[in-house]
């Protein structure tokens, strides 16, 4: 299959880029390189610079791509702003880059009878759930302008596939983290606000120390319990879910997790069993709740997808890629 891969210079663009080329799909990557980088596209890839809020940059690939014979057949769509604390002080960035930017998007693909779209969506749609182990049914509460530009783009998404014939796989992502295996990519970014990278940038001396915030939740040691999923497990969750959507004719909402849950502590002792990272516990931050787990029983059984790599892969990788990134 053809692929679109919006916003494919980025993190979790580019891994899935990188399976689909190993699977032997042909990619064709847009990006405008706001917080993505030309290093992390696969070389085989093909690379355009552009904007998903101008359609024409939109139009110009799927036309030059459906004048060579062999037309796009699925768009991807990871271009989006994502740092929670940056959307609560900048909400209309966000709405403009994430919800105007996927209409744009969906409206150049609906005029250029383009059917199949898979989108990353995000735990943070669930918001702060009353039950630990999010399911896909769960009421969808998001508490800041990310989680709620997110749940705006999937119901977009649903309205236009009913109204337009269009067939979606959206990915609700819990703790995504680690590297490719080849090293070439990985989480490369100034503002790293997630917790195995924090921990790896502790181990190699860029930060003095680890905080755990908080020792005193109701979970197996007191730390609050995630869901933590390796990157490439998830980048071939996409493949099989494109895969699944343009053969089937199908569309489908799933959970993207390990299903497993951590501990933070435990997320640092599996990290210290490997290096020496210097921690401290320190007090409760607000709005942190104390567990959050994927249900994963819907996208086993629809994709037949299992996560094969552990938190100790997830740790060993990423620890290896930022080795290499000096
Ligand atoms: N990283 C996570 O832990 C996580 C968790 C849940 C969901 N997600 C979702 O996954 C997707 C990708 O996240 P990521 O971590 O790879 O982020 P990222 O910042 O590394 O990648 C986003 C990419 O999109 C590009 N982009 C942004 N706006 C664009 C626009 N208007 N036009 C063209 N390109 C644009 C950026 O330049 C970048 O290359 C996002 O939709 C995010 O909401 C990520």
């Amino acid at each position: 299959m053809k692929v679109l891969v919006v916003g494919g210079a980025g993190y979790i663009g580019s891994h899935t880029t990188y399976e689909l080329v190993r699977a032997g799909h042909e990619v064709v990557v847009l990006d405008n390189l706001f917080s993505g980088s030309t290093k992390s596209i696969h070389p085989k890839a093909k690379f355009v610079w552009g904007d998903i809020r101008r359609k024409s940059d939109i139009t110009r690939i799927l036309a030059e791509e459906a004048q060579s014979g062999h037309p796009i057949e699925v768009a991807m769509h990871f271009a989006a702003r994502l740092i929670v604390p940056e959307s609560m002080a900048k909400p209309l960035d966000y709405y403009e880059n994430n919800v105007e930017g996927l209409r744009v998007m969906l409206e150049a693909l609906i005029e250029n009878n383009i059917k199949n779209v898979v989108f990353s969506s995000t735990a943070a749609v669930y918001g702060d759930p009353a039950i630990p182990e999010c399911s896909e049914d769960d009421a969808t509460i998001p508490i800041n302008p990310y989680g709620e530009t997110k749940l705006a783009c999937e119901n977009m998404i649903k309205w236009a596939a009913q109204a337009h014939d269009l067939n979606y796989c959206i990915l609700r992502y819990f703790n995504v983290a680690g590297a490719d295996s080849s090293l070439e990519i990985g989480l490369d970014k100034d503002q790293l606000t997630h917790l195995v990278p924090l921990i790896m940038q502790t181990a190699l001396g860029i930060r003095d120390k680890f905080y755990v915030f908080g020792d005193d939740y109701d979970t197996i040691d007191g730390t609050c319990v995630r869901d933590f999923i390796h990157v490439t497990d998830l980048a071939q969750a996409h493949v099989l879910g494109a895969e699944y959507i343009l053969s089937k004719g199908e569309s489908l909402l799933a959970n993207l997790g390990s299903g497993s849950g951590y501990s933070v502590k435990q997320v640092l002792d599996t990290a210290r069993e490997l290096f020496e990272v210097p921690y401290e516990i320190s007090p409760r931050r607000p709005g942190d709740p104390a567990k959050l787990i994927a249900d994963t029983s819907r996208i086993k059984s629809i994709l037949g997808w299992e996560p094969k790599l552990d938190i100790k892969a997830i740790i060993k990788s990423d620890y290896e890629f930022r080795k290499k990134l000096g």
